[in-house]
């Protein structure tokens, strides 16, 4: 059983993406247990403060050291994370290769910025690996974790019916996905492959890895450079 906790000074935003569909089961099922930790908890003084200006000056308001701290401390006296990650547009993005990796751990925990970021420090004194989801910028953290949740909890054995299903998809081996088609075979004259009626499943294939092949050079050509 994974366990995946994320700390998120906004946690309503975390709420809904895991009481659906697939990510809801697998927490039914004992796949992947998933708690949300409001950084608020742990702010300081009677206003629970958590954010402050930075030094130096500047816009935007940063989240400070003790609360993080503290509520990272808190997780560590019940047991050690196989990674403390910290979500953020300024780091590597998110890719296949390791969603793979994660899902094979045990604990993860997940620590999501908002604002303007967080103190440097928690990132040199906690954190073990930072994750950006693309090259774009969102408000916060949270939805960014969301997406990463999504994608590795999906990858943990039997979360997915279709045993074949995750290890087939797009991407797994850094090619895009071939088209799939479904009833009706002839819609208003626009007719499905005829090799995907055939029943020649080594044909199929073929064509299949043709297709993921033809439609990765022209969408996505430097997905085959980088081997
Ligand atoms: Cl992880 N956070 C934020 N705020 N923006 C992002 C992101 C993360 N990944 C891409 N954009």
């Amino acid at each position: 059983m994974m366990r995946i906790d994320i700390i998120s000074a906004a946690p309503d935003l975390l709420e809904s993406p895991f009481q659906h569909s697939i990510i809801k089961r697998a927490q039914d099922n004992n796949l992947a247990e998933i708690y949300i930790h409001n950084l608020r908890e742990y702010g300081l003084g009677n206003y629970r403060q958590i954010d402050d200006t930075q030094f130096g000056g500047g816009a935007g308001m940063v989240l400070m050291i003790e609360p993080i701290a503290n509520c990272i401390e808190n997780l560590l006296k019940e047991r050690d994370y196989d990674e403390i990650i910290y979500m953020t547009p300024d780091a590597k993005t998110l890719n296949q290769s390791t969603a793979n990796q994660l899902s094979l751990q045990t604990n993860l925990l997940i620590l999501t910025g908002h604002y303007k970021g967080i103190d440097h420090r928690i990132r040199e004194k906690y954190i073990t690996k930072e994750i950006s989801i693309g090259d774009y910028v969102l408000t916060g953290g949270e939805l960014a974790a969301a997406v990463l949740v999504d994608a590795v909890v999906r990858l943990i054995p039997g979360v997915i019916g279709d045993e074949q299903s995750a290890l087939t998809d797009s991407f797994q081996d850094n090619l895009l996905s071939p088209p799939v088609y479904t009833r009706p075979a002839d819609f208003q004259g626009m007719k499905v492959p005829d090799v995907l009626l055939s029943g020649n499943f080594k044909k199929i294939d073929e064509w299949r890895s043709e297709k993921a092949f033809e439609r990765t050079k022209e969408i996505r050509p430097d997905l085959l450079d980088n081997e």
